[in-house]
């Protein structure tokens, strides 16, 4: 589990598209609220532990 700090008050309109839209759900996209590939730095958390990435990507066990 990832802690996600989000600052947006509002939703964000997805449009309809001719292609698949894919929204980040971990948390780490630098291109929110789309997903550009950073998850792949979640692939080896342990379950039942809960991480925080700081501005450089770099994790942390809290
Ligand atoms: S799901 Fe978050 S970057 Fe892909």
């Amino acid at each position: 589990m990832r802690k996600v700090l989000k600052s947006d008050q509002r939703p964000f309109e997805i449009k309809p598209q001719q292609e698949s839209v894919w929204v980040c759900m971990c948390g780490l996209s630098k291109n929110q609220p789309f997903c550009d590939g950073s998850h792949k730095t979640t692939r080896d958390e342990e379950n039942g532990k809960t991480y925080e990435y700081d501005a450089e990507g770099h994790r942390h066990e809290v």
